[in-house]
């Protein structure tokens, strides 16, 4: 008999591309997706921890989803299996099975080939299991291009974790060392995508910039370890996808100021399908801020980046991410902030109010901000991006842009939606079988977050 699992994923790219993989991995333990909590024999939660209070709200949604179940006339006996996987699984390990006596699976970031076995421990009677193990070396989950979940646009490993450190930062410690997997076969998956119909991928990585430059590639175990050479850059790699591949779109992310350097420019500008889009985190405007984070940059150094970016030969489209309230900001920080905003001018930009986190130093500093004044300080931030971005999008209105059309638009059955090069949302007026292909677009309307326009 099928079992059903409900997954639910939360926080960045990586995590949706995890679940995916888990996915895969429990469907050969005879698990199939339901998008009904109710009906679960399994429900396993994806988690994040850097945003907001992320651990604390894996309990109160686990409560909700029990409450969901038990409304269906289910004996609690009958209860499914509740999961956690992510970076709060990884964090806060064997502490949850204390804090929620629900919770019967504590899955660490690099354990997701080891759900089928875990899971049949705890069917086999074993009460609970985990399996919080992060190594070096830990190999690559690999994924299949007939196996995925998502359509037309899929996503591809490059590297995992992260050697950064930043000082508020938990990821490396519930992502470990940063690993890159081997060139060879991520431009076979990149080609196997194409050759299944996908026509735009992402390469992800907490530093796709560091591609290469950190540790050894690791494929499989029976893989002899290659020694790295200066010979792959991230670059390199980027060429080698753009060349081989025969993929119509291929987009990166996460950039880091440190390690993006103007060759990486220099690809996209030589490569039609490298698109035209740079996510380049900054977190802070000023430099004693950064300092204190640890970025390893100044803001001058940033803005020569960005410059180079603006540069470009392609009109190329800038997000970023930014902390307010990082401990000791003062106004004269938060002021260079605002102008480094202002002078960048962002197509989109991800404001977070500083949290500190379990263990990373920022934490144990002085001086920490009210939060009153965090929310002054974001509330100005996202007004002054408010202002770019209408700006920004402002330059497609009559521009015809070409959009990957991903699906129909949710909140009106008569559209689709989809992004561009540029990875803005666009939704228009299109019949159903568009969807999965490239098509053009010119902008009639300009929303905060999204374009609109008919097809040509
Ligand atoms: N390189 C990674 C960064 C992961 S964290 C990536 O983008 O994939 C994503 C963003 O969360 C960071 O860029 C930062 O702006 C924000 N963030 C991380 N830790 C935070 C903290 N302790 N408080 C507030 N925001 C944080
Ligand atoms: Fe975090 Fe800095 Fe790495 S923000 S993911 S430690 S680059």
């Amino acid at each position: 008999m099928t079992k059903k699992l409900y997954l639910e994923t939360h926080g960045c790219q990586m995590n949706v591309h995890d679940s995916e993989k888990a996915s895969f991995a429990l469907a050969g333990a005879g698990y199939e997706l339901t998008t009904v909590p109710a009906e679960a024999d399994l429900i396993l939660l994806n988690t994040c921890m850097v945003r907001e209070k992320a651990a604390r709200k894996v309990y109160s949604r686990i409560g909700e989803l029990k409450r969901q179940y038990l409304n269906k006339d289910k004996v609690p006996a009958q209860l499914p299996i509740f999961g956690v996987m992510g970076c709060v699984a990884q964090a806060e390990a064997d502490r949850m099975f204390d804090r929620n006596k629900d919770i019967r699976l504590v899955l660490g970031t690099q354990a997701i080939a080891k759900l089928p076995e875990l899971i049949s421990q705890i069917e086999d009677g074993f009460g609970r299991a985990i399996d919080i193990r992060l190594t070096k070396n830990a190999e690559f989950f690999e994924l299949d291009a007939d196996v995925r979940k998502t359509e037309h646009v899929a996503f591809i490993t490059i590297t995992e974790g992260c050697n950064k450190f930043c000082s508020f930062c938990i990821v490396p410690f519930t992502r470990g060392r940063e690993r890159s997997r081997s060139a060879d076969k991520i431009v076979a998956e990149a080609k196997s995508l194409a050759q299944h119909g996908f026509k735009e991928v992402h390469l992800l990585g907490q530093n796709v910039n560091s591609y290469g430059l950190s540790g050894r590639y690791h494929g499989n175990s029976t893989e002899k370890e290659v020694e790295v050479s200066d010979e792959v850059t991230f670059a390199k790699l980027l060429e080698r996808v753009a060349k081989e591949s025969g993929l119509p779109r291929v987009k990166f992310t996460t950039s880091y100021p440190r390690d993006f350097d103007e060759q990486i420019v220099k690809v996209i500008d030589e490569h039609e399908n490298l698109c035209e889009w740079i996510h380049l985190p900054v977190q802070s405007g000023s430099n004693r801020v950064l300092r204190a984070m640890r970025r390893g940059y100044t803001r001058q150094e940033y803005l020569t980046k960005i410059a180079a970016i603006k540069n470009a030969k392609k009109d190329m489209a800038i997000t970023g991410d930014m902390i307010v309230g990082f401990p000791g900001e003062t106004e004269e920080d938060f002021n260079e902030t605002l102008s480094l905003a202002a002078e960048t001018e962002y197509d989109g930009l991800y404001i977070f109010k500083y949290s500190p986190r379990p263990n990373t130093p920022a934490a144990a500093y002085a001086d920490s901000i009210a939060e009153e004044v965090k929310t002054e300080r974001f509330l100005k931030l996202q007004e002054l991006q408010m202002r770019i971005q209408a700006k920004r999008y402002g330059r497609y209105l009559d521009r015809t842009v070409e959009v990957l059309v991903e699906g129909e638009s949710v909140r009106s059955p008569e559209d689709c939606f989809g992004h561009t090069r540029c990875n803005k949302v666009v939704n228009f007026p299109s019949p159903k079988n568009l969807i999965g292909s490239l098509v053009n677009v010119k902008v009639t309307k300009v929303k905060n977050h999204s374009l609109y326009g008919h097809l040509v």
